[in-house]
């Protein structure tokens, strides 16, 4: 249904918070003065996302709900950082920086050859559930171009073609699909 996509229509939530994540979810409003608990808001998403992996829109709504915020106020969120995977993504999460500085140092050069090697484009993921491919903003090292970053921790620079090979054979290997 389309209404079910558009934050801030529909039901209030369709999604029910289990009493452990609102155990979490408390932790992390306590931090804060009881009139702003809304600064809250990036660690409960992150909470849902370690717990269900992705951050669905009906997350978003409980979320809301829990923080009296707006569910869209609560979109724009997950939407402006890339760290939130707004549905299910595969093991290995791979974020190629194509922004400006990056594109003119071989940025999107590597996003290619990751697009060939895996058999996949931009924003998909692998039919093994493995890898998935995505596109971020600038990662903060520009001079180290091509840049990446694995599962929103690992950084990795100057990836040139043989380099990105490894990186997905190593991968691969650590999954016992060498
Ligand atoms: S533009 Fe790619 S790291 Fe800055």
């Amino acid at each position: 249904m389309i209404s079910d996509r558009i934050p801030g229509s529909g039901p209030v939530s369709d999604m029910q918070l289990t009493d452990a994540t609102l155990q979490r979810f408390a932790r992390e409003v306590a931090k804060y003065p009881a009139d702003q608990k809304q600064s809250a808001v990036m660690a409960c998403l992150s909470i849902v996302q370690q717990e269900q992996g992705h951050v669905s829109l009906a997350a978003e709504k409980a979320i809301a709900a829990y923080l009296d915020m707006a569910p869209m106020a609560v979109h724009e969120v997950t939407t402006f950082y890339n760290m939130y995977n707004q549905r299910p993504v595969g093991k290995f999460k791979l974020n190629v920086c194509t922004n400006l500085p990056c594109q003119l140092r071989d940025g999107n050069k590597a996003l290619r050859h990751l697009e060939d090697r895996l058999g996949v484009h931009m924003g998909e993921t692998t039919a093994d559930g493995l890898f998935t491919l995505q596109q971020s903003e600038c990662l903060g090292a520009c001079a180290d171009s091509p840049v990446m970053l694995v599962n929103d921790r690992h950084m990795c620079s100057f990836m040139s073609n043989e380099k990105l090979d490894q990186l997905i054979d190593g991968l691969k290997a650590s999954e016992g699909q060498a």
